[in-house]
Order: structure tokens, then C-alpha cells, then sequence
């Protein structure tokens, strides 16, 4: 049973080159003036950490149509009636199975298995588009990054993981680190394609908002441009950063948590309300990553009243 699951849940890991056919013809031609006829010859062999098999497309095809306009529906929480003391709502079914424990550094186990554990199981996660420029201010950059949460309101906090050193940083944290700024964007439904092309690993100095197709709008506090498209976006100002070690490789800097004060909210004004305090989630149709390449929409929703003592 559960080797179905995990094999049927691996068919939706994928190489990036089972995507070349579509990505060549579009995402090549807006690049090619900037790298060359082949860009994506080398795109194509950097990751095999996202694998499905080859009847990929096969399956996509099947699947219905993707409903636009899926209103956000409030049902009843799954049991109404529960009283302190109640546990599980699910009668101990949930008591009846087992757990299976894992030594993250258990000898053999490749740190990929705990990259796809732990995006498919730390879910559903808030991405962060980040938007950054260059010190020089000549290049200007966007990508998708979902280590990412809001951590505090007072001040505003925001921390975001990258994955990899400070040394051989990805272009977003070498820009964050070098001038302390950036633009925080939430991806809606209505360009989550955009949003996934950014994650393009384009050298340093291309930018991801023409392969995107994105708009830039002006920010206020910071120089790096908010994504037009966003319904909310925050600028950024950097408050420190932190380095990690690998445990399978000592030695080697393999994580970096960025900590970043948001100076500045964008609401889309039909999204806000009139004290400026709250985001519609009926405007806002947030796309959360799951595992894989897989994306998540948020239009059910349950309220259960905060308990006091
Ligand atoms: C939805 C999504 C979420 C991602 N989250 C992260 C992340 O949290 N940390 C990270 O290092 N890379 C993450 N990536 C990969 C980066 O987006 C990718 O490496 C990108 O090329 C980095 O761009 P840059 O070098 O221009 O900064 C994510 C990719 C996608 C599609």
C-alpha cells in the first residue's frame, strides 16, 4: 500500500528536460538574444531532483480543466460540536496506524529524500516571489523562493531559506545580500505560470521578468521594481542573514536563512478593505507550493473561534 503511494506519488517528480519541447519554443526565443540559440541545453541537465516519468504530458492532458472563478466557500469545521478534552475528530481511526521513523542522516539516505520529504510534507507553503536589482543597478531579478514565511508583525518579519552558500549565492540572495533590498511578491492564480517560469536558472545579470512575461511597477522604499501582476507585495529591507552547514558534508555552507523587515505594504485596492487591515482571499487566490511541482489553491475555508481560558 504504501509503496503505491510513494511510486504513485513520484510519478509527479519530473526532470526538467521532460519540459523542453514546450519551454524551448517560448522561453528560448526570449532569451536567445541574451544567451545564444540553446539556452536551454544546459537548463536542462542542472536538476534531477524533480523526476516524473515520461507520460508526463499524458496525464496532464487527462486531467480536466483547470475552474477558473472557484468562489472561496466557508463550510462547518468537521465536527461542530467538539468540546475540550474531545481529541481527534475522527472517532481513533487515526490512533490505529503506525509511523515510520526517520534518521534524516541515516547512512544512505541521500539529502534529496529529505529535500522531497520535507516539501511534501511541511505543506501547504507560502511562495515568496522575490523581486531584487544588482548593485550596480544594471540587472534586475525575480524568482520564486518557498522557505518563506511572515514571522512577525511589529516590526513586520520575514525569513526565506535559500538553499546553497553565501559564497555561490543564488542571483536573488547575492543581490539581497549586496543592497540590503527587495520586493516580496504573493502569486495569485491569474499568473501562476509566470510565477513558475521565474525559477528559471538564468546566469547572473539575465532577468526572469521578460522570460515571465511580468510587469514591473515602481516600488516606494526600496529600488527593486514590485511585480504589477501581485495583488500584495511588500518591499524588503534586509536584517541579517545566517549560514548553515551541511551535516552529510562538513565544510560545506548549504543553507542560508535571510531575515527581512517589510518597510512598505502593496494591496491591490479591490482586495483591501477600508481600514486597509484585511486581504480578501476571494481577490487574493493565493497559490501555496506543495510537493514536487505541485501547486495548491486555497478556496475552502472553515472558522473555529480561538479558545480562552
Ligand atoms: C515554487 C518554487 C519555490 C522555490 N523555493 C525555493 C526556496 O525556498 N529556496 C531556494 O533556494 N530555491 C527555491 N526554488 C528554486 C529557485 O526559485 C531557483 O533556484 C531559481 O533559479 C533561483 O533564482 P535566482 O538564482 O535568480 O535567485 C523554488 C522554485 C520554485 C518553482
Amino acid at each position: 500500500m504504501r509503496h503505491s503511494i510513494l511510486s504513485n506519488f513520484s510519478r509527479f517528480f519530473y526532470t526538467i528536460s521532460s519540459l523542453k519541447p514546450f519551454k524551448s519554443r517560448t522561453l528560448s526565443r526570449r532569451l536567445s538574444p541574451v544567451l545564444g540559440p540553446s539556452p536551454y541545453r544546459s537548463f536542462s541537465q542542472t536538476s534531477t531532483m524533480f523526476k516524473v516519468g515520461d507520460d508526463f504530458e499524458k496525464i496532464q492532458a487527462s486531467r480536466p480543466d483547470f475552474k477558473h472563478d472557484v468562489p472561496v466557500t466557508f463550510s462547518k469545521p468537521p465536527k461542530p460540536d467538539w468540546k475540550e478534552g474531545d481529541g481527534a475528530n475522527d472517532g481513533g481511526e487515526s490512533l490505529k496506524k503506525n509511523h515510520v521513523e526517520i534518521d534524516p542522516h541515516e547512512d544512505g539516505r541521500p539529502v534529496t529524500s529529505n529535500y522531497k520529504l520535507l516539501i511534501s510534507g511541511m505543506v501547504p507553503r507560502p511562495i515568496a516571489l522575490i523581486s531584487t536589482r544588482s548593485k550596480d543597478g544594471k540587472t534586475t531579478n525575480l524568482a520564486p523562493f518557498s522557505y518563506s514565511q511572515v514571522i512577525n508583525h511589529d516590526p513586520p518579519l520575514f525569513v526565506v531559506g535559500f538553499v546553497g552558500s553565501l559564497e555561490k549565492a543564488k542571483d536573488t540572495l547575492k543581490n539581497l545580500a549586496e543592497t540590503e533590498e527587495c520586493v516580496i511578491n504573493i502569486i495569485s492564480e491569474h499568473f501562476v505560470e509566470a510565477a513558475n517560469a521565474t525559477a528559471i536558472n538564468t546566469p547572473y545579470g539575465v532577468s526572469e521578468w521578460d522570460v515571465s512575461g511580468l510587469t514591473q511597477a515602481p516600488s516606494s522604499v526600496v529600488q527593486a521594481a514590485r511585480v504589477k501582476e501581485s495583488i500584495m507585495s511588500v518591499e524588503g529591507k534586509l536584517v541579517e542573514t545566517k549560514e548553515f552547514e551541511s551535516r552529510t558534508t562538513p565544510g560545506k555552507k548549504t543553507g542560508v536563512l535571510a531575515i527581512i523587515e517589510g518597510v512598505r505594504f502593496w494591496v491591490r485596492d479591490d482586495a483591501i478593505n477600508e481600514e486597509k487591515s484585511i486581504v480578501d482571499l476571494k481577490v487574493l487566490k493565493p497559490i501555496s507550493r506543495l510537493g514536487g511541482i505541485s501547486y495548491g489553491r486555497t478556496t475552502d475555508a472553515i472558522e473555529i473561534p480561538r479558545p480562552q481560558f
